[in-house]
């Protein structure tokens, strides 16, 4: 879907204690791969709780124009039958992936290999973010593309009808980059090897060896090493996708700002890769226990109590941990604010080319809300009022991001006067249930 319609204004209430169940939809990462990956095996894929937001729905159109049927059972559970690596048909028409960063790059990753063009296109946030991150590396293979200036979609990918494997060294730490190689090397014969200087999101490696891909990974000195045998034969899975920790976040980072709170989280997966935000809130003084910690699908999950922390201070959250939080660094500065203190928030640049630039919007926001926030390239720094010290009162701008829009909601549950966004309407890419959810748990959500 290109854009969202009409703006949906949306407006926080301060509210009352936070309390209850919530139980947040499935992973998004996880559930793209799941439909790629289940499209590039051969057989029938099964998948529990799929996360049914615009971008994973996106992808799982996506999916079908390349050749794969996907099938929608209802309730969160779908099937893929796949048409094997090396074995997408070429797409009809132009593949539209709405707002999704990961849903665009791991896709055309996934094509750049196999003798086949497609014409990708996206929203004004979609097409306004970098490409080349991912062209430029899958021209190793052989890959060509033409897209708009500075790498921006609409863009065409004219794959590689006879790939070379590759080695690539990460610039950036991003999963969208190294999944997309990974992808791309499925079809290459050989070994491709993909290096990361720094550890991000690991869900791409553990599902391709689950769906039976040769892949090694090993800690170097140059970094995560990981090895990838070209063109095997991807067994179909049955995979229950856990629930997202970075929506969970949302609840949980709601409850402790907001007096008398207790709320539970259940089955969130705390992959060391994903689980940053929490380590921090923990850090900072929250009140944030695991509880029931058990594996599940070869991922860490436990069920998340939050309380209402008023002790909480702000710190200098680890440069060496954003990987692991950085879809979590919006929501964060909202607990930030209700800190006694600074929190410092540092090597945190690619926030600035995320479905908005989060740092920006963040600090945007909050200042028009009364917080103080300084800003560089690469980090940023909240100054806390303490608790209930929120002024609030005023309209923040969610740019086309659904994570902005939701920090924004959270900053409004505990905030002095309202906090409105002039649009909740991204909200739907994620996090669906969002609205529903945060009210039974006593949130005051109003359109307008
Ligand atoms: C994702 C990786 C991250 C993250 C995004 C999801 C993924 O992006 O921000 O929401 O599923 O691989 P980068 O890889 O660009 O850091």
């Amino acid at each position: 879907m290109s854009g969202h319609g009409t703006p949906k204004p949306m407006t926080s209430h301060r509210c009352g204690p936070l309390q209850g169940v919530a139980e947040v939809p499935g992973d998004k990462s996880i559930s793209h791969r799941s439909l790629i990956l289940g499209a590039m095996a051969v057989g029938e894929t099964k998948i529990t709780g799929l996360l049914e937001g615009e971008d994973v729905l996106d992808t799982a159109k996506a999916m079908q124009a390349f050749g794969a049927e996907v099938v929608n059972h209802g309730g969160g559970s779908w099937s893929v039958f796949g048409v094997g690596v090396g074995g997408f048909a070429e797409p009809e028409n132009v593949i539209d992936c709405g707002n999704s960063g990961t849903g665009v790059r791991l896709i055309m990753g996934a094509m750049a290999t196999q003798p086949i063009t497609a014409t990708f296109t996206g929203d004004a946030s979609l097409n306004g973010r970098p490409m080349a991150r991912i062209t430029d590396p899958l021209a190793l293979f052989g890959t060509q593309t033409v897209g708009r200036k500075g790498g921006r979609l609409p863009m065409t990918i004219v794959g590689a009808a006879d790939p070379v494997p590759v080695r690539y060294v990460v610039p950036v730490p991003s999963a969208q980059v190294k999944s997309a190689m990974l992808l791309a090397g499925l079809n290459a014969p050989g070994k491709t090897v993909v290096i990361e200087k720094e550890a991000t999101r690991d869900h791409s490696e553990r599902m391709l060896a689950g769906f039976g891909a040769e892949i090694t990974v090993e800690e170097t000195d140059e970094g995560r090493v990981i090895t990838l045998t070209g063109r095997p034969e991807l067994k179909p899975q049955e995979i229950a996708v856990p629930r997202d920790p970075s929506s969970a976040a949302f609840p949980v980072c709601a409850a402790i700002i907001t007096p008398g709170s207790d709320v539970l989280v259940p089955g969130i997966g705390l992959n060391p890769t994903r689980a940053g935000l929490f380590t921090t809130l923990r850090e900072m003084g929250a009140d944030l226990t695991y509880e029931n910690e058990r594996t599940e699908g070869g991922e860490p999950v436990a069920d998340l109590r939050a309380r209402y922390s008023p002790n909480m201070k702000g710190i200098e959250v680890p440069p060496a941990r954003a990987a692991s939080m950085i879809d979590e660094y919006p929501v964060l500065s909202v607990v930030a604010a209700h800190a006694t203190g600074d929190t410092m928030m540092a090597g945190v640049k690619e926030l600035r080319v995320k479905e908005s630039d989060r740092i920006d919007a963040m600090a945007k926001g909050l200042s028009a809300c009364g917080v103080t926030v300084d800003e560089g390239e690469d980090w940023w720094q909240v100054t806390g009022l303490g608790p209930e010290g929120v002024p609030g009162g005023a309209t923040c701008a969610s740019q086309l991001d659904h994570r902005i829009a939701m920090a924004f909601m959270v900053l409004g549950m505990a905030a002095q006067n309202p906090v409105t966004v002039d649009d909740g309407g991204p909200i739907a890419t994620s996090f669906p249930i969002f609205e529903p959810l945060m009210g039974a748990l006593g949130a005051k959500l109003i359109h307008g």
